[in-house]
């Protein structure tokens, strides 16, 4: 069975302060989370060791970092490598979000060589893609998402993908609150997973994490998550506070 799982990702936001008291309130009101679900924090770099020092004794609680340098090591000033969050115990990282694709010029190689770097460190992936509006508006989404995750995942072997979790972030939807549809999601969601189908077999596309991500909040988790094919949520805006983060959290264990 896949594993449903919602992470929040702080962006660049949250002092060491801030970030303990966050990850505190959501500890203290955390559901009980069976085998097949998960919650992740991907704090700032400086959190990570701090953060998963608070949520080690947490089942089915993990840590992410939300970027890793696409090199191994080296005169990188400013960088963070995968060994460095490996060597924090972290267990993901995000790869390819779309605001470091853009902001940081993040390419498709370059994005392809970071999951190779992270996976040989261990750690496993979230893997983001999605479409800007005007793509959505054309109505490429589905062939453009195709393209960015073969450019950058299908160069792995089958066994790999098990580390592998993807997130799907329509650009129009994120920090708008302009939320995808279900339908929209669903749709979406299915496309990626027949892609993994005929790359790599149903089985593995089956087992495949999908998550959704774009203005997600309590209101609307509950009836994204009913979708058959999203998996859970990657969390901006509504993972900055603990009510609103467990609500999310309330929604995937609900589903
Ligand atoms: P948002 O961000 O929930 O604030 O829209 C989602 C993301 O960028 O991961």
């Amino acid at each position: 069975m896949r594993k449903k799982i919602v992470a929040g990702n702080w962006k660049m936001n949250m002092t060491l302060d801030e970030g303990h008291a966050l990850v505190a309130g959501v500890l203290k009101g955390l559901p009980e989370l069976s085998n097949d679900k998960q919650v992740v924090f991907a704090p700032p770099f400086l959190n990570i060791q701090h953060t998963v020092y608070q949520v080690e004794d947490v089942q089915h609680v993990h840590v992410a970092a939300q970027n890793c340098h696409s090199e191994v090591s080296g005169a990188y000033t400013g960088e963070v490598s995968a060994k460095m969050i490996a060597a924090c115990d972290a267990t993901y990282v995000i790869i390819g979000h779309s605001e470091r694709r853009e902001y940081c010029h993040e390419t498709d190689a370059m994005l392809a060589q970071k999951t190779d770097v992270a996976l040989d460190n261990g750690l496993k992936v979230i893997f983001c893609c999605g479409e800007s509006l005007e793509i959505r508006d054309a109505g490429t989404q589905n062939e453009f998402v195709e393209a960015q995750l073969k450019a950058g995942l299908f160069h792995l072997h089958k066994h790999q993908l098990a580390n592998i979790v993807v997130a799907y972030e329509p650009i129009w939807a994120i920090g708008t609150g302009r939320t995808a549809s279900s339908q929209q999601a669903q749709d979406m969601h299915a496309h990626i997973r027949s892609v993994f189908a005929a790359q790599y077999g149903q089985p593995t596309a089956d087992s495949l994490t999908i998550l959704y991500g774009g203005s997600c909040k309590p209101s609307n988790a509950a009836e994204l998550f009913a979708c058959p094919d999203v998996d859970g949520g990657l969390i901006g805006g509504a993972s900055l506070k603990a009510e609103e983060f467990l609500g999310i959290i309330d929604a995937m264990v609900k589903a």
